[in-house]
């Protein structure tokens, strides 16, 4: 560049090499924004379209984690998103070179215009989509909680937390679809962007990526530093978290072969359950009062044929620790070693071999609860809802907390816990091609 040679003073080439490029909190917030984004678009993919018969499916908390951290990341996009506005708005961006030809510095400008927009439009509408997503309890419909890397939970956006299920589910599904729209857009214009700055790179071989570079594009004497050196870190960042993905979940993804003794034959379909839209959910009373809870991460393996419904089989872990009242007084309290003592027992198991079908149409599964280390058999009736491939099951039961250990049987505090405690549960599950 031209107004780094004239006087060959260190000042005026530092001076102009500053006004060439990005400033260091630029060039962090472009990069770290660039490997969120990759890591997104493949954690948002595998948690949607893990294909159900690769490796294995995704278990269930497996899942629900995977959402977790979709979420906490995409939200800080946001909030980086923002700090990247600010100080754009503050500090501007070097402007592009006269010798960029006028169609070129357009497209330049309304393709960055454009990655803006959807960088700050994306984790935008995915927050409007968890604010207006239910999941289906029986009759009841709850939220399920954002919460930023498990350090605080994220608001709903009020307005939609407050939508009447029916409302809040239409919402929710223009949402979800404008998530995906919006996602391949982004995808779309990634390439677009990846694509013109290696053009530059490789092909037209100006100085247009190093101005993004990392570490800045050029050595004190002003001479090019190799710009696969500077941009060999977050390239490798980028890439890392793209393909780190796939690696990861199926590390955590057990392999079925190696599954316990409930391993159904292949005759009986398999079904996967989708946790968005499944749940468990407890209804205790206190004092007369109800108080209602749920448990935010299970895992579920089922082998069922409607046809056949002696050959199904069953198993539901529970992670206990997972509990939720919506206060977190009594959530710490009902963990503790009184009540569920979740330190000695993190598993609540149901076990089931067989079902029947009863003569008002529901079906019944006959098997073994194992919760707080005691075993006790339980009859649970549900209903089936098939909708081609889709179904939904729902069941509900009443437990006695004391044949368990779970909480004293007398009154604490002047307070008295009922021994009967309600069990719904709602399983949304695809059947496996
Ligand atoms: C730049 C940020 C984000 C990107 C690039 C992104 C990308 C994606 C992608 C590619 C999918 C899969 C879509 C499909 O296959 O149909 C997805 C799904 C999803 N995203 Fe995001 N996302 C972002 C931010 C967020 C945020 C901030 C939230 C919520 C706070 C969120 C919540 C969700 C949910 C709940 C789904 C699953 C939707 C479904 O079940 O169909 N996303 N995302």
């Amino acid at each position: 560049m031209a107004s780094l040679e004239p006087d060959g003073t260190a000042r005026n080439a530092h001076a102009a090499r500053r006004r060439a490029e990005y400033g260091p909190a630029a060039k962090t917030l472009h990069w770290t924004v660039a490997a969120l984004v990759l890591a997104l678009l493949g954690l948002g993919l595998a948690m949607v379209r893990w294909p159900a018969n690769w490796l294995s499916p995704l278990p269930l908390a497996l899942k629900s984690e995977l959402y977790q951290l979709h979420k906490s990341l995409g939200l800080t996009v946001l909030a980086l998103m923002l700090a990247r506005l600010i100080i754009r708005a503050v500090r501007g961006a070097p402007p592009l070179p006269d010798t960029l030809p006028a169609w070129e510095r357009r497209a330049a400008r309304i393709t960055h215009a454009a990655l803006y927009v959807l960088l700050i439009a994306q984790p935008l509408i995915g927050w409007l989509l968890v604010s207006a997503s239910r999941v289906r309890l029986g009759s009841v419909a709850i939220a399920v909680p954002t919460h930023w890397f498990d350090l605080f939970t994220v608001p709903h956006l009020p307005a939609l937390a407050a939508l009447a299920p029916a409302e809040a589910d239409r919402w929710a599904g223009i949402f979800k679809s404008l998530h995906t729209a919006t996602a391949i857009a982004l995808t779309a214009l990634v390439a677009l962007h990846v694509g013109a700055a290696l053009r530059h790179h490789w092909v037209l071989r100006d100085d247009i990526l190093a101005r993004m570079a990392p570490r800045l594009g050029r050595s004190r004497k002003g001479r090019s530093r190799p710009l696969a050196l500077s941009l060999a870190p977050a390239l490798a960042l980028a890439l890392a978290a793209l393909a780190i993905q796939p690696v990861a979940i199926a590390a955590a993804v057990p392999a079925r072969a190696a599954s316990d003794g409930v391993t159904p034959k292949t005759a009986v379909p398999e079904w996967r359950i989708d946790p968005a839209q499944s749940a468990i959910a407890f209804t205790a009373r206190v004092s007369g009062q109800a108080v209602k809870g749920r448990f935010t991460r299970f895992t579920a393996r089922i082998a069922f044929d409607p046809a056949d419904p002696a050959m199904a089989s069953v198993e539901v872990q529970i992670d206990i620790a997972s509990l939720a009242t919506g206060q977190a007084e009594l959530d710490a309290a009902l963990r503790g070693a009184d009540w569920f003592d979740v330190a000695a027992h993190p598993l609540a198991i149901y076990r089931a071999r067989g079902a029947r079908r009863m003569e008002d149409g529901r079906y019944a599964l006959d098997g073994t609860l194992t919760l707080r280390g005691v075993s006790r058999p339980l009859t649970l009736p549900f209903t089936l809802e098939l909708r081609g491939r889709n179904a939904l099951a729902r069941a509900a039961a009443t437990l006695d907390r004391t044949a368990f250990g779970i909480g004293p049987r007398g009154a604490i505090s002047g307070l008295t816990v009922a021994p009967e405690v309600r069990v719904e549960i709602a399983v949304a599950a695809r059947r496996a091609p």
